[in-house]
């Protein structure tokens, strides 16, 4: 093992040995080599005559360009586009990022964490994840009902093992019991990865103020007996709460309970601010130590250097700029209400009763989507019958779960897709 990383594992180790257990065979031998991007960056404080170390072209004192290129980014300085970004992500972005989770989470105004670290947007930020923690077999738990890649992120690349539980409780709500269980259930193996992601995907729920109070309540419980978690709060739809869930993420509540709880969010631009090219995400630790934050943050950026070396620096500097608008809170809001508006007349529509034959809906409150859940037709038969003769589509999950992503219909033309789907249901239930 390379001394920088026996260094840093020894700094966790002192600090807090339950999330050194935590890390994977990888997570453990990763660390940021003292190598060309550490004598550039000394470099750049130091060189004041000439600064050979830096791996681009430049030319009076700018990043070398194509003009045809900066034609159409007119708008844009080149050293905000041009040169690498940092591997940690551009400075100014990864702060204002934190202070607008610190805006939007109150219950983080007192808590340790990490600042937040620059990833291709979330999948790479879960990704980067699954390698800091999983070994072969490690389990992932996790609901029935969540986003597919999930799967090839954690088992196929990494060889995670699914320990699911029903999403829902016979009531509707969020199943804490379950979760508990589920992770009680791999006690014995002595640390799981808990993944939560709400406003989740794909059902549209996210938890009410004791939903949310009782998950909290269970991951103390579990940590107290002795397992180490790593719970990773998915939020990507983060913002998008329209009735009465929390409006803010459970890693704020999670973040620092306890010594065996590593708590990680993974967020990002991607969907909160309609930019889902743009590939701009963050992963944030909370730990109560900083010499830990450092130690994981050395590691993220490892595993950054060794797989896409930095972020793409233009999307960095076009969410930068936007969050550095005084526009973009009044942009965001209105976007925010045309989604709103939308679920509330998905809403309206499933509760006047006309589709009742058909199907009942998954409770919803948040996010782009909501599911049905079919009454004795198959989902993947009604996708494809939908697609074939009406040429609408939506996601089959499972047998009987449909999705609908309502963030992709307009308001005015939601009845009629409803009325579509329906009507192909009666199709193939005759
Ligand atoms: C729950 C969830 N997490 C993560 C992602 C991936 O986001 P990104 O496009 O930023 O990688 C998605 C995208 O569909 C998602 O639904």
């Amino acid at each position: 093992m390379h001394e920088i990383a026996q260094d840093l594992n020894r700094e966790i180790l002192q600090e807090n040995p339950h999330i050194h257990d935590l890390l994977s065979e990888l997570g453990k031998n990763l660390y940021f080599p003292k190598g060309i991007l550490t004598q550039s960056a000394e470099a750049k404080q130091k060189a004041h005559v000439y600064n050979a170390t830096i791996g681009i072209a430049t030319e009076q004192d700018q990043p070398m360009f194509l003009p045809l290129i900066q034609e159409t980014l007119s708008g844009y300085d080149p050293k905000d586009l041009y040169p690498y970004a940092p591997p940690a992500g551009k400075p100014e972005l990864r702060q204002l990022w934190r202070e607008k989770m610190i805006s939007d989470n109150p219950s983080l105004r007192d808590k340790s964490f990490s600042n937040p670290i620059v990833t291709n947007a979330l999948t790479h930020g879960l990704s980067i994840i699954a390698d800091l923690i999983i070994d072969e077999n490690d389990p992932l738990v996790l609901p029935d009902k969540i986003w597919g890649n999930y799967n090839l992120i954690f088992g196929v690349r990494r060889g995670a093992k699914n320990i699911t539980f029903p999403f829902y409780t016979k009531e509707g709500t969020f199943n804490t019991t379950g979760m508990k269980e589920a992770l009680l259930s791999k006690k014995d193996h002595g640390k799981a990865i808990l993944l939560l992601n709400f406003p989740n995907n794909p059902t549209g729920y996210s938890p009410n103020e004791q939903e949310a109070t009782e998950i909290v309540d269970a991951l103390k419980e579990v940590a107290q007996q002795g397992m180490n978690l790593a719970v990773v709060t998915d939020d990507a739809y983060f913002g998008l709460f329209y009735e009465n869930s929390i409006k803010e993420s459970l890693f704020a509540r999670i973040a620092n309970i306890h010594p065996r709880v590593l708590a990680i969010k993974i967020d990002g631009a991607t969907k909160e601010d309609y930019v889902w090219g743009f590939r701009v995400g963050f992963i944030t630790y909370a730990c109560e130590h900083p010499a830990v934050l450092n130690a994981l943050e050395k590691k993220t950026l490892g595993i950054m250097r060794g797989t896409i070396s930095s972020v793409s620096h233009p999307s960095q500097t076009f969410v930068l700029k936007a969050l550095q608008s005084p526009d973009f809170q009044t942009q965001k809001q209105e976007k925010f209400e045309v989604l709103r508006k939308r679920a509330c007349k998905v809403k309206q529509l499933l509760d006047q009763g006309k589709y009742r034959d058909a199907w009942d809906y998954y409770p919803f409150n948040s996010g782009y989507f909501m599911c049905l859940k079919l009454k004795g037709v198959q989902a993947e038969v009604l996708r494809n019958h939908l697609l074939e003769q009406y040429g609408v589509g939506v996601i089959s999950l499972g047998e009987r779960d449909v999705r609908i992503a309502f963030s992709s219909v307009e308001e005015q033309n939601l009845e009629q897709l409803f009325d579509l789907i329906y009507q192909g249901f009666k199709d193939l239930s005759v």
